[in-house]
């Protein structure tokens, strides 16, 4: 088992990264209070509820509440139903939220409980590769509005992450996959080291070898919380984990939702701005080759499908309000390892996009 700890304004919590977690009640108990409402979702309660309710069986009280699995159910509906169940079971101040899933269950359980008696304690057990890499760390809560992914939400810091990566063994090939573009973006945005090491464990990835997943996990934890202990509210450093994202939202968008999973559209927008960068000359010519082999490698897309059309994924782009003119903001490459933060001129985002 590894920890990290993640400094945050109001002060620190522990990210654990290991096996046998769930079952580990010497782990995790220690961060619970009050009564306890287990929050998972149908998939993953089927595997896993038992696991984790079977630690909290004795003195403690406890419910759990088991909500209909996807996305289309992270709305305010959901997080009423979680909040009807902490009234119902007389939570008090000192309760806390337990999120059992993927990032679906960390933004619906983790925004109750910043919501609920305006803010318990949520315990995140993040059971997909994105939650453990990504949404269980930082502290961004929320839910979906009709208009829009993620409209309404607060930053509520857990008291704890639980990340049992034996969890990660039952995930669906395409979910999994989609998580790797996840590490694959702390490797390009920060760590040219890390990034030779996938490379040189791609295909033990692919197999979800225990050892390197634990270190993929691990090294992908430190990262996010070095970020977000030096930037907790997004507005500097934070920015660059969007690498990829400004164009994998469109191309998210244009496809309804449907055709990717965020990690595959992300996958294929990193490749995107890392070409961009050469063309700037920002990166060095021939460097973004090594991204796109390394997530064919883990069977990722990196180019654009012939019916995808460019200049409708251009206009999305340009609806990010902090775009100005006839230029985009986005996340450049200036060398694998190391990413900044600039305005790019239209034109050249077209050419590569009816280059990809
Ligand atoms: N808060 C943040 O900082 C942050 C960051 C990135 C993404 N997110 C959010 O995360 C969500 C996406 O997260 P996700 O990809 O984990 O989606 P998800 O929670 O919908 O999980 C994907 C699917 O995998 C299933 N599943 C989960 N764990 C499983 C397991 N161990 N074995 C088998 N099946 C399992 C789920 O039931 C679901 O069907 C989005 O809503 C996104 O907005 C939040």
């Amino acid at each position: 088992m590894k920890v990290t700890e993640v400094s945050h304004a109001g002060g620190r919590y522990p990210v654990y990264v290991g096996q046998g977690l769930l079952g580990m009640d010497s782990v995790w108990q220690r961060h619970l209070d009050g009564r306890v409402l287990v929050v998972s979702d149908e998939t993953v309660a089927g595997l896993y509820l038992d696991r984790v309710t079977a630690s909290l069986e004795g003195e403690r009280r406890w419910r759990s509440l088991v909500l209909p699995a996807g996305e289309e159910q992270k709305t305010v509906t959901s997080w009423q139903r979680i909040i009807d169940e902490l009234v119902a079971m007389r939570a008090q101040r000192d309760a806390t939220v337990v999120a059992l899933g993927g990032g679906v269950i960390g933004d619906l359980a983790g925004f109750a409980a910043a919501s609920y008696m305006r803010g318990i304690r949520v315990v995140q057990m993040p059971t997909t590769l994105l939650a453990q890499v990504d949404a269980a760390v930082g502290g961004k809560t929320g839910v979906n509005h009709p208009d829009g992914k993620n409209l309404i939400g607060a930053f509520h810091q857990p008291a704890a992450v639980i990340a049992d990566i034996d969890t990660l063994g039952s995930l669906d090939d395409r979910d999994y996959r989609a998580g790797l573009a996840e590490v694959v973006k702390y490797g390009a945005i920060r760590d040219e080291r890390f990034l030779s090491w996938l490379e040189s464990r791609a295909d033990a990835l692919n197999a979800r070898m225990p050892a390197d997943l634990l270190e993929a996990v691990h090294a992908s934890v430190t990262h996010k919380a070095e970020i977000v202990a030096a930037d907790e509210r997004e507005s500097g450093q934070r920015a660059l984990l969007n690498f990829g994202h400004t164009f994998g939202h469109a191309l998210e968008t244009i496809t309804d939702y449907r055709r990717y999973r965020h990690g595959e559209a992300v996958a294929v927008g990193m490749v995107v701005a890392a070409r961009l960068s050469e063309l700037l000359g920002r990166l060095r010519v021939g460097h973004s080759e090594r991204l796109v082999h390394l997530l064919e490698r883990m069977n990722l897309p990196v180019s654009l499908p012939g019916d995808i059309d460019r200049e409708r994924l251009l206009s999305l782009m340009r609806l990010d309000k902090k775009n100005r003119g006839d230029r985009i903001r986005l996340i450049l490459l200036e060398a694998i390892g190391q990413a900044t933060i600039d305005t790019c001129p239209t034109d050249d985002i077209r050419e590569i996009l009816n280059r990809s």
